[in-house]
């Protein structure tokens, strides 16, 4: 069966939810990624991505309900080599592995981990789909299918802003000159169960404080060599997977961190 029947669906309830935005705010329910409407095996949203119970361990990413895809997968960003690329790459991970485990069109968007309801183990394996009448693999490329080729994709997995060793950087706003790349805006660093988290001050919210209009960068255990800790660039620190209200017909797509009106997402890491 083919997700055209999901994208009618979806069609429908994000007309929906666009006709009542002004009662409500717009989360992830009646989204792109609601995909329960085109279901009647479940009546839940959040399992086709989390699960509170055997989730997977393979990357850092929160309660994740599907296999992750192998890094060695992808063709990375920097395989295009643009000679102006300063920064250096991880092995595609973090977040945007959570992405890919949909969009690179590899495994059906209903394949999960923990099927919702009762039961697991044997009656239940793992990589059961929730209703493979209705739900197939992502199609459509290269959006909103991206494939496994992603050199036509903007860099993710990628040190942010050149690299440096920002990592020895106090709380509070990195000191730019430690930037490998001066034509980036200084990132924000907290430190949250000694864990370093990093992000960049969107001009939506320029207060020194995390929050999700922000530009969220990543941290890697996995990242090139002394790297640890340093913050990166995924597929998250643009988009809230849970975010529809940047939403406008014919204009933009929803899942934007904050709205891209003069290319806004742009110019918060970009010096351009
Ligand atoms: C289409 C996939 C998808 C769906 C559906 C989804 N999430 Fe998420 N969620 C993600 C991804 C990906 C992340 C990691 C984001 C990041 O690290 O920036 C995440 C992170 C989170 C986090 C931790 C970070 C944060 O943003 O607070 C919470 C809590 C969360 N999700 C709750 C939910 C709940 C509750 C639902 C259902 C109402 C839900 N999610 C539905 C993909 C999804
Ligand atoms: C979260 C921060 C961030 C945001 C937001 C962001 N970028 Fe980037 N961008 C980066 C980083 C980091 C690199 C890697 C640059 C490097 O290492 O030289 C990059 C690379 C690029 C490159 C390739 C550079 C090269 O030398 O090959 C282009 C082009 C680009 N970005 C354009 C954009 C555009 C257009 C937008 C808005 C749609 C955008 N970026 C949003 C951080 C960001
Ligand atoms: C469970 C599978 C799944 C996961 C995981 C997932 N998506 Fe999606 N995503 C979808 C589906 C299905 C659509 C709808 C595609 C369509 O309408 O053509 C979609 C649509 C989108 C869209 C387009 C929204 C619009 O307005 O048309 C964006 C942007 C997006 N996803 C980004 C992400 C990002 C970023 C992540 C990770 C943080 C992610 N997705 C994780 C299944 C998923
Ligand atoms: C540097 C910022 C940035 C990063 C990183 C990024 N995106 Fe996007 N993405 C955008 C912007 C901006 C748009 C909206 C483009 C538009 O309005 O045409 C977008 C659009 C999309 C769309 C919808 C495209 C369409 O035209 O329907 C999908 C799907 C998507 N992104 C998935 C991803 C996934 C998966 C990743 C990680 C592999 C990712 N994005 C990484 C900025 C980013």
């Amino acid at each position: 069966m083919s997700l055209k029947i999901i994208f009618g669906g979806i069609g429908i309830a994000a007309l929906l939810a666009l006709l009542s935005s002004v009662a409500s705010a717009q989360g992830v329910v009646g989204s792109p990624h609601d995909l329960q409407p085109s279901t009647t095996n479940t009546s839940e949203t959040c399992v086709f991505c989390h699960t509170p119970h055997g989730s997977s361990t393979s990357a850092a990413v929160p309660l994740w309900n599907k296999t992750l895809p192998a890094p060695a997968t992808y063709t990375r960003y920097s395989s295009l080599n643009t000679s102006t690329l300063s920064g250096a790459e991880a092995p595609v991970g973090s977040v945007s592995l959570a992405c890919l485990s949909c969009h690179d069109g590899s495994q059906a968007v209903d394949t999960v981990l923990n099927t919702p309801g009762r039961g697991m183990g044997a009656s239940f394996p793992a990589g059961t789909q929730i209703d493979a009448a209705v739900f197939d693999a992502m199609e459509g490329t290269p959006v909103p299918m991206l494939g496994t080729d992603l050199r036509d994709d903007h860099p993710v997995s990628i040190q942010y802003g050149g690299g440096g060793l920002l990592g020895s950087d106090a709380d509070g706003t990195a000191n730019p000159a430690n930037l490998g790349n001066q034509d980036f805006n200084a990132p924000e660093k907290d430190t949250i169960n000694t864990n370093p988290a990093w992000w960049v001050d969107s001009e939506d919210t320029a207060n020194q404080t995390r929050e999700k209009t922000d530009m969220i960068l990543y941290t890697r255990t996995d990242g090139p060599a002394g790297a640890t800790g340093e913050p990166m660039v995924e597929c998250g620190s643009c988009h809230d997977p849970h975010n529809s209200s940047t939403f406008v017909a014919n204009q933009s797509v929803s899942f934007l961190r904050i709205p891209n009106d003069s290319s806004q997402i742009c110019t918060t890491c970009h010096i351009k």
